[in-house]
């Protein structure tokens, strides 16, 4: 199994790559895992210029010419991803937030809906992690990645808390290697079907986001979700549910 580990802080070795280096071990002890590090402070990343060709027309148009390309296919070919930040200011780093606004693109067009993630969080000793944790979790919702584990830790804490790294690895790994596709909890189905309904109007403006669904077959009849995903009875009718109502509003 392949984990990507996109790395938020600004100091390369610090407490944030402490946490994560447990993390890699405990899963390499637990088997084959090829486990990589994508420290954004080396990355070459532009800061988001805000221009929204990548939301508006499609990926391949952003205007620079950076890692992004060579990081979305480090991200694709993983099975796991785990984001990684150290808290500045009250919230993640802005390496993490930039790494975000970049692949904020994947809202549209979604690339990532089959991952799974692990959520670290370190900080100098702020007592409060809501904000920071929450802003990593809307990280992994817009990459519609699927959390399976989060990790808030005061820099203090992190030499004691081995046992809490080694279980949320071990839940990691058995998720992993259980082979199952993720299934959408009800506000990734909901979203799925408003994204559905939204783009199916292949409007000028959203020309990019109709040819990538209609490619993929995410408009079909009966299509709840964008992977095979076992869904539930429940979520099935509620989908179902979802899409006439939206209906209504061709
Ligand atoms: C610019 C900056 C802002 C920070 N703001 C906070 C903060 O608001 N709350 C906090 O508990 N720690 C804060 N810290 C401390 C870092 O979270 C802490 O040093 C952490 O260990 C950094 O991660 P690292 O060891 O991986 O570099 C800040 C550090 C920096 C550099």
């Amino acid at each position: 199994m392949k984990i990507l580990a996109v790395m938020g802080s600004l100091r390369k070795y610090g407490g944030n790559y402490k946490i994560v280096k447990q993390i890699e071990q405990k899963m390499k002890r637990l088997g084959k895992v090829d486990f990589e590090y994508l420290f954004l402070a080396d990355a070459s990343l532009e800061l988001c210029k805000g221009c929204t060709n990548c939301r508006h027309l499609d990926n391949e148009r952003c205007k620079f010419n950076d890692d992004a390309g060579s990081i979305k296919q480090k991200m694709l070919d993983a099975d796991g991803i785990i984001l990684s930040s150290p808290v500045y200011a009250g919230n993640m780093s802005w390496l993490m937030k930039n790494f975000v606004d970049r692949f904020s693109f994947v809202q549209r067009q979604p690339l990532f809906f089959d991952k799974y993630a692990l959520l670290v969080c370190n900080s100098g000793g702020a007592a409060d992690m809501d904000t920071p944790l929450r802003s990593l979790e809307q990280a992994a919702a817009l990459l519609e990645l699927h959390i399976v584990g989060r990790i808030t830790i005061k820099n203090r804490n992190i030499r004691k808390s081995t046992a809490r790294f080694e279980t949320a690895a071990e839940n990691f790994y058995r998720v992993l290697s259980s082979g199952k596709a993720p299934a959408p909890d009800i506000t990734k189905l909901l979203v799925f079907k408003l994204k559905q309904h939204a783009f199916s109007a292949n409007s000028p403006e959203a020309a990019p986001e109709y040819k990538f669904w209609k490619e993929r077959g995410w408009f079909e009849k009966g299509r709840h979700y964008y992977s095979g995903a076992k869904l539930t009875l429940f979520k099935r009718i509620l989908a179902w549910l979802a899409g006439k109502v939206l209906a209504k509003f061709a």
